[in-house]
């Protein structure tokens, strides 16, 4: 069975699942998906089929990436080249559950408007495409061309053996050539996947993180030549009260902090979200070009406080500005959300920094200023607003007191945010009359709790609300909490009582031709 279907869902959405996953995993049906191995870089992989979408379903996100039709996950090799934002994604090409796994592809200029083109890779021999990343080869260390874009990734195989390969393109992203090497790191087990890699300039080589799954921790490769990779070190910190869940798609950054520089790994694990499910977290320290050591602190800390920020990873090749895309979703009930002819979305792309607060690292992320490109003017809120088909909502409240905020729309769903002055966090509560929750048992939460870091007698909150999200941070995004919701209309109307709230409202034009 699928490491995907162990442990990840509820008894009930299991039996479901397996009994779809039988259905869609034949070997009849793998030998039409197989894709032999592609030797020549000018053979085109299979094109995106035409789908007529008009992106606008009820639903479909108007500022987020979603795929025209079928089934996403995690954000995979991303990677900024030649002015173009690479987005690479595990992909379903034949339908809206996982399976199939593949490499989606969509572009962008700016990380906000997106051209999905044809799928990058699709299974081999050695299994289907599960998450990696990518990287230019400037000094054609691999011996592949100069700024040769190297693809990374999990070939997750029939028999469970989760190994790492790579491929590469020559032509910008649009087509890709497997090594015939493959693969690159060879493994006998399903607990070793995701590799994340960048150039490690002080000790001259490739680093790649790789998580360990339902064995916990992170394995670091080295290598001078993305072909040949040696075991450098194991990283593993226990989490509090969390000790049963697998840890997938790790980050190695480093960061600007206090005038000088600080690493971060960022981790997601599941199912061990802030409050249940899928979550992602962050361990400040050091990395000496072998090992990583996290700072002594309480684990675990959490880059999100939401439900639906998953698998998020950072952009290559953008220098020292670091940004990362999620994904907008959740494994206790990502199978069921209900969207048609696609399902999931990310986030939006969200600018990390490392700041202190109280003493420690703090982890920061707040939405790419390229989100100016297609909001309006600011204006008074009031206490409504057009329908827009998404905005940006601006909230300055007192912390004297408590605060409730309510979101709603003319059918009466409505999402309430409370601001607990005094004890300085921000809870959101997401339960039958947010909109659409039945699909899952799991969706309901009743209230999910977020710290505000800020000092001060007012803190700020941009809510960002799309059809059927609402990404919410405080201020330089000191804490950020991402939620789907699935109101029957966007929630266009806004009361609050308590402290002091001063609201201001920006519609964001809908990013689909
Ligand atoms: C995380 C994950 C990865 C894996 C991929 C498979 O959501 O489980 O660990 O590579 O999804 O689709």
């Amino acid at each position: 069975m699928h490491k995907l279907f162990n442990k990840r869902f509820s008894i009930p959405m299991a039996a479901a699942l397996v009994a779809a996953a039988i259905v869609g995993c034949t070997p009849e049906k793998y030998k039409q998906d197989y894709n032999p191995l592609i030797d020549d870089p000018t053979e085109k992989t299979p094109e995106q089929p035409e789908t007529g979408s008009s992106m606008n379903e009820l639903y479909r996100p108007q500022v987020h990436f979603t795929p025209s039709k079928n089934w996403m996950n995690d954000p995979n090799g991303m990677v900024f080249v030649d002015g173009v934002y690479h987005l690479f994604f595990q992909y379903n090409p034949q339908g809206n559950s996982w399976g199939n796994m593949s490499w989606g592809h969509a572009t962008s200029s700016d990380m906000i408007h997106w051209t999905e083109q044809p799928v990058a890779l699709t299974k081999d021999e050695l299994g289907a495409i599960f998450s990696g990343s990518c990287v230019i080869d400037k000094d054609n260390t691999a011996g592949f061309g100069k700024n040769a874009m190297v693809a990374l990734y999990t070939s997750a195989g029939d028999d469970g053996k989760q190994q790492q390969s790579i491929a590469y393109s020559t032509d910008g992203g649009k087509t890709f050539a497997r090594f015939g090497g493959n693969p690159v790191i060879k493994n006998d087990d399903d607990n070793l996947r995701d590799p994340k890699v960048f150039w490690h300039a002080e000790s001259g080589k490739w680093i790649m993180s790789l998580a360990k799954g339902w064995k916990k921790g992170i394995e670091f490769y080295g290598s001078q030549d993305l072909k040949t990779w040696s075991h450098l070190s194991t990283f593993f910190t226990p989490l509090a009260g969390r000790p049963d869940l697998q840890w997938e798609c790790p980050d190695l950054v480093q960061m600007d902090y206090k005038g000088g520089k600080k690493w971060v790994l960022i981790v997601s694990v599941n199912p061990g979200g802030p409050i249940l499910g899928s979550g992602t977290l962050y361990f400040p320290g050091e990395f000496d070009g072998i090992t990583f050591t996290a700072d002594e602190r309480d684990y675990p800390l959490w880059l999100d406080y939401g439900m639906d920020n998953y698998a998020g990873v950072t952009w290559s090749n953008t220098g020292s500005r670091l940004v990362m895309l999620g994904w907008m979703n959740n494994w206790s009930y990502a199978g069921n959300v209900p969207c048609d002819p696609w399902r999931s979305a990310m986030t939006l792309p969200r600018e990390l920094k490392l700041v202190e607060f109280d003493g420690k690292p703090l982890l920061t992320g707040t939405v790419v200023k390229e989100i100016d490109g297609i909001a309006k003017e600011w204006k008074p809120a009031g206490s409504s607003w057009e329908a827009f088909d998404a905005y940006q909502l601006r909230l300055t409240v007192g912390l004297d007191q408590n605060t409730t905020i309510t979101l709603s729309n003319e059918k009466g769903e409505k999402l309430v945010v409370e601001v607990y002055g005094t004890s300085r966090l921000v809870a959101v509560k997401r339960n039958a009359s947010t909109g659409k929750v039945n699909f899952n048992g799991t969706f309901s939460v009743p209230s999910m709790q977020g710290p505000i870091c800020v000092n001060g007698d007012k803190v700020t909150l941009d809510l960002f609300v799309d059809q059927s999200s609402v990404e919410l941070f405080t201020q330089e995004g000191t804490l950020s909490m991402t939620n789907l919701v699935f109101p029957s209309s966007i929630y266009n109307q806004i009361q609050t009582s308590g402290a002091s709230v001063e609201a201001q409202v920006r519609e964001l034009s809908r990013i689909w031709k």
